[in-house]
């Protein structure tokens, strides 16, 4: 999918090249989730991994937020572990944990023969993305005819973060060990999981995707400095599998230490609630930013989201271009009628 055949094109890229479309374009991190009853139903019966892998499932969830809320993206239904899966390594995501994998790296025997995994057969991606694309070439969004879908990918760090520590942890303690103790190893496991990641988020490009957003949800467990030499790297690396063919968002949590080098390399910075977006936006330079409502705003009653939203939507306005998100993904308990709501508000805006 390209935007030059339409005489407009949609607010979501506008503001990735930097400009300020009609209507301040909005998606939700997560928007395809337990949030809808319809997501619940189409799951039932079928485990998170495999419901990645059946393309008309998979199409049918990434478009489900889209026709309710409005919302000017869809994102791709999959998860950051499924190149992993796909690539043969014994991942599970066990309902209300999260990710657990067979067997966590330990050694750097453990690390040599993970490396030697390859991703064989990624058409069932590529299969899901075609179809939510055929069909959101006739959905509007804004004053453009059709919706682009944004592929995406977890960043080397998060990804070997999982297959370290084996399960969900709070402060990556044994791998941020590793990053220390073992840099040959490190080296051979980010340069491993950037490959994978590259090739997950260019299958997703060739099938159609016209953005992509590489997730490096824990990395602001990092300081600046091994941010810097032990793990950026890496992720431009992924990066560069699809640089110059598609806008790029690179996003972390607890990042505010980080930003700039977040920025490096990518065409927008997702912001988390924690950083006012303003001071996000006066150490980012030309770049566009994506966020930053607070999750629990959602909860917080209509009278303070929308004040919240609104003052959101006033500080993106120092940045040449601002797409609207929640600081990190929709909470399972969101009422999905607020965020419909929501829209129409931002869309009002
Ligand atoms: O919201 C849902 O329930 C949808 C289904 C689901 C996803 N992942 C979709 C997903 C489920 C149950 C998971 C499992 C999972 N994977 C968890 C546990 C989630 C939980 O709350 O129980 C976690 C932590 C992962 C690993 C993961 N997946 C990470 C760290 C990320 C990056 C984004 C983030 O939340 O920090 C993902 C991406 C992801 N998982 C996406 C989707 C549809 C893609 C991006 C998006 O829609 O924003």
């Amino acid at each position: 999918m390209t935007d030059d055949g339409d005489s407009t094109t949609p607010p979501l890229l506008q503001a990735l090249r930097g400009a300020r479309p009609a209507t301040p374009p909005v998606w939700f991190m997560r928007q395809a989730g337990r949030s809808l009853p319809e997501y619940r139903e189409a799951r039932a019966g079928v485990a998170m991994l495999d419901a990645c892998l059946v393309p008309d499932l998979a199409a049918e969830i990434t478009l489900q937020p889209v026709r309710r809320h409005r919302v000017d993206a869809a994102i791709l239904f999959s998860d950051i572990m499924v190149p992993l899966h796909l690539a043969g390594v014994g991942v599970d995501i066990v309902p209300g944990v999260g990710p657990v994998m067979e067997a966590p790296l330990r050694t750097a025997s453990d690390i040599a023969a993970l490396v030697a995994h390859e991703i064989e057969d990624a058409s069932m991606i590529a299969d899901a993305v075609r179809t939510a694309v055929t069909e959101l070439s006739s959905t509007p969004s804004g004053d453009a005819s059709w919706t682009p879908l944004i592929g995406f990918a977890g960043a080397p760090f998060t990804l070997a973060a999982y297959l370290v520590e084996g399960r969900p942890s709070r402060d990556h303690l044994a791998a941020r060990a590793l990053m220390h103790a073992d840099p040959a190893s490190w080296d051979d496991l980010l340069t491993w999981c950037a490959r994978i990641s590259g090739e997950f988020l260019a299958v997703q490009v060739d099938a159609g995707a016209s953005a992509v957003q590489v997730f490096d949800s824990w990395c602001g467990s990092l300081s600046l400095a091994d941010y810097a030499r032990s793990v950026a790297p890496y992720s431009r690396l992924a990066m560069q599998a699809v640089q110059g063919r598609v806008p790029l968002i690179h996003f972390g949590t607890g990042t505010n230490h980080l930003l700039e080098e977040l920025a490096k390399g990518a065409d927008a910075v997702g912001v988390d609630d924690r950083t006012p977006l303003d001071a996000a936006i006066d150490r980012l330079p030309g770049k566009t930013v994506q966020g930053n409502i607070d999750p629990a705003a959602l909860f917080a009653g209509w009278d303070f989201l929308e004040r919240h939203t609104l003052e959101v939507i006033e500080r993106g306005r120092r940045a040449p271009g601002h797409i609207v998100n929640l600081g990190h993904g929709v909470p399972p308990a969101t009422d999905p009628r607020l965020l419909t709501r929501l829209v129409e508000r931002i869309h009002a805006a």
